[in-house]
């Protein structure tokens, strides 16, 4: 699986802007822990200089070794405090894709960090943040805030955890859903700790997350999972969902966030020069390079008959969203193709591929653009097409 947000091509393309051609991809993970993401990163993007930094010498120990492991030559790791960046080895022009997942909410100061990180983002640049979500952990700050209250301060970390294991276990309600003490009950104890011991923890609602952004000198383009934020399946389409559609950015997801709760905010964030991306329009897609969103799976179902094999269907996930059908015979017969294209093609080579299949070119342009709509592919910037 890759992990989402993790490839630095698409996370770009969502940005006006694009590095310059001919300069070499740079990718910082700002507090990349034992190295789950940068080694994805390092792994995704050979081309690329990518580092680590964090401050834990045990995590960094492990990114270190995984990384010899798996011979990334590309891949490196520093201990740097992120409250600081001393020390910090800042390419010319900044990186293009900084991760901060799971990490600014640790942070003392969470805005300073944020602060930091503007600084050394490049003008294209891209930050690909993830902060807990007040609203959606509201059962995770009970848990956390009780033990808080009830457990001894000031005991070492296994005593608390025998404590809390206790406590939680004592309020469980196996056959309540919803019961925020089974569901610590059940968790393994590192994730427990990590979860409902973490002395420094900061939630972020959407009104407290842009202002964290703007406060920060820097813009929001998009959420990472655009579809986390729909109310899709929510609300049913009408004047009350047309009304809250029509809401500024803000005021939109602040409504938003309170119906479907969502646990964190992973958010792709950009300077201020740089923006969202405005595609050509549709008469210049033959001329223009689109390429397979590597966070798309396709599934291509087929049938033995006597001597040959049909296709019964094509089926794409998409960020761990359960599989979803390419319901025409067009836009199947596009999936069959995109599932097996591993390089960037030119908008005219799928038409094409259409045409011989026996769809007139208007259709399949309207293919590439149902495609870019459900964000099975994208566009490139010039620089990643090298
Ligand atoms: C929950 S882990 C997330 C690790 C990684 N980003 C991931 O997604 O798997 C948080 C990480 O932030 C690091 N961290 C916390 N404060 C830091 C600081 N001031 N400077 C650098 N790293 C820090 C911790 O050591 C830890 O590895």
């Amino acid at each position: 699986m890759l992990r989402l947000g993790f490839d630095a091509r698409v996370v770009c393309s969502r940005g006006h802007l694009g590095r310059p051609v001919g300069l070499r991809r740079q990718i910082l993970d700002a507090g990349c822990g034992r190295g789950v993401g940068l080694v994805t990163a390092g792994t995704l993007h050979p081309e690329a200089s990518v580092l680590g930094v964090d401050l834990c010498h045990a995590s960094l120990a492990d990114a270190r070794s995984e990384i010899e492991r798996r011979k990334l030559t590309n891949t490196r790791v520093e201990e740097v405090d992120l409250m600081t960046l001393e020390g910090l080895d800042v390419p010319d022009g900044g990186f293009h894709v900084i991760y901060s997942s799971g990490v600014l909410h640790h942070l003392s100061d969470p805005l300073a960090g944020l602060r930091n990180l503007a600084d050394v983002l490049a003008p294209s640049g891209v930050l690909v943040l993830m902060v807990y979500g007040a609203i959606g952990r509201r059962h995770v700050k009970r848990v956390s805030s009780a033990l808080a209250a009830w457990i001894e301060p000031g005991l070492e970390l296994s005593m608390q955890l025998g404590q809390a294991r206790l406590f939680v276990e004592a309020l469980a309600e196996d056959s309540n859903p919803d019961c925020p003490w089974s569901e610590a009950a059940k968790m393994p104890d590192t994730e427990f700790a990590d979860r409902y011991l973490h002395p420094l923890e900061t939630e972020y609602d959407v009104p407290g997350l842009f202002d964290l952004v703007e406060s920060a000198g820097l813009r929001f383009l998009r959420w990472c999972c655009p579809e986390q934020w729909s109310l899709d399946g929510h609300l049913a389409e009408g004047p009350m969902r047309d009304s809250i559609e029509a809401l500024p950015e803000r005021e939109r997801f602040t409504v938003i966030e309170q119906i479907v709760r969502p646990r964190n905010m992973q958010a792709y964030l950009c300077q201020q020069g740089n923006g969202p991306r405005r595609l050509p329009p549709a008469e210049e897609w033959d001329s223009l390079s689109f390429a397979v969103n590597a966070e798309v799976h396709f599934d291509v179902g087929t049938r033995s008959l006597w001597c040959s094999t049909r296709m019964e269907s094509v089926t794409y996930v998409i960020r761990g969203i359960p599989a979803q059908n390419l319901e025409t015979p067009i836009l199947a017969g596009a999936g069959l193709i995109l599932s097996g294209q591993n390089e960037p093609f030119l908008g005219s080579t799928l038409i094409g591929a259409l045409v011989e299949d026996g769809f007139s070119p208007a259709e399949g342009r309207q293919v590439l653009g149902e495609l870019l709509r459900r964000e099975l592919i994208y566009v490139p910037h010039p620089a990643d097409l090298q």
